[in-house]
């Protein structure tokens, strides 16, 4: 692996990876995995997912859910040290997954996005914690978009972006500001304009100001995600200080 390639920041995915407060771990695979594996992650879903995969209908629907959820349970096994047909999901009123039996405050909190191809996830002990990852499309990351779901803040800034950084700047605000809602869990009953984020291309993944709540702000931790081409991805966590290591799932780490 070319050590100056992003692939650098990602190591393994270690057998039984340990988890202390303080770090925050991510996760990212492809949704596109062989038959076989999809087969052997199929068998490790409840009945629920199961019934769940059925209903998608769209091309690789049905395949890429089982795969995101197949890997989610084989990570969680791995941090738990249980079989990951025996991990059992709860979900929040806006839909927010977590672990059912979490063993209390300092349990592992998680979260996941996917797509195109690629899925991601967060791991952290006892904080709330978002992930969101977008694959760049023809006319997605437009002005016009913008001006709808950003704040004015945001808007403003990105309109005066050079050209030619203005597609990066959209697809950085876009990620941040969903990976924080998908921290607080609480879907878009939380206000887009309510926050601002950073987005400049260069500038460090920031979440900027919270109207109406200033500590709120300095309470959270955003990291940029550096996974292929054509993607951005970010990550929310709670707190400051947090040592975040990047993990590459394999299927060959399965059995
Ligand atoms: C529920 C929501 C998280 C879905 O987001 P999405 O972009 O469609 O999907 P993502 O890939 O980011 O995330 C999907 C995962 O989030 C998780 N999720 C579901 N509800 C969630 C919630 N309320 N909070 C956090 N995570 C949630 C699930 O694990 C889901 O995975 P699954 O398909 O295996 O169930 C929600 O934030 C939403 O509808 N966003 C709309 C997008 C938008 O308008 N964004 C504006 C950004 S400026």
């Amino acid at each position: 692996m070319n050590p100056t390639s992003p692939d650098a920041a990602w190591l393994d995915c270690p057998k039984s990876p340990a988890l202390t407060d303080g770090e925050l771990h991510v996760w990212r695979a492809r949704l596109d995995q062989s038959a076989e594996t999809i087969r052997a992650l199929h068998e490790t879903l409840c009945d629920e997912e199961k019934t769940r995969a059925d209903r998608f209908h769209y091309p690789g629907g049905r395949e890429y859910y089982i795969v995101g959820r197949g890997i989610l349970r084989d990570i969680l096994g791995r941090y738990l040290g249980v079989a990951p047909n025996r991990i059992s999901l709860s979900y929040s009123s806006h839909g927010k997954p977590a672990l059912a039996d979490s063993g209390g405050e300092a349990a592992i909190q998680f979260n996941l996005a996917h797509s195109g191809l690629l899925v991601v996830y967060a791991f952290v002990l006892g904080r709330n914690v978002g992930i969101d990852i977008e694959r760049n499309r023809p006319d997605f990351a437009g002005q016009r978009i913008a001006d709808r779901f950003f704040s004015p803040r945001e808007a403003y800034t990105l309109r005066t972006l050079p050209k030619d950084q203005r597609e990066a700047g959209f697809l950085n605000c876009w990620t941040r500001k969903e990976a924080y809602i998908k921290a607080r869990g609480e879907g878009l009953s939380f206000p887009l304009d309510a926050f601002d984020v950073s987005l400049k291309p260069g500038e460090p993944a920031a979440l900027l100001t919270t109207h109406g709540d200033e500590s709120e702000a300095g309470r959270w931790s955003m990291f940029a995600l550096e996974t292929e081409p054509d993607y951005a991805a970010a990550v929310a966590v709670e707190g400051q200080g947090l040592a975040m290591q990047q993990y590459l799932w394999s299927p060959k780490h399965t059995d």
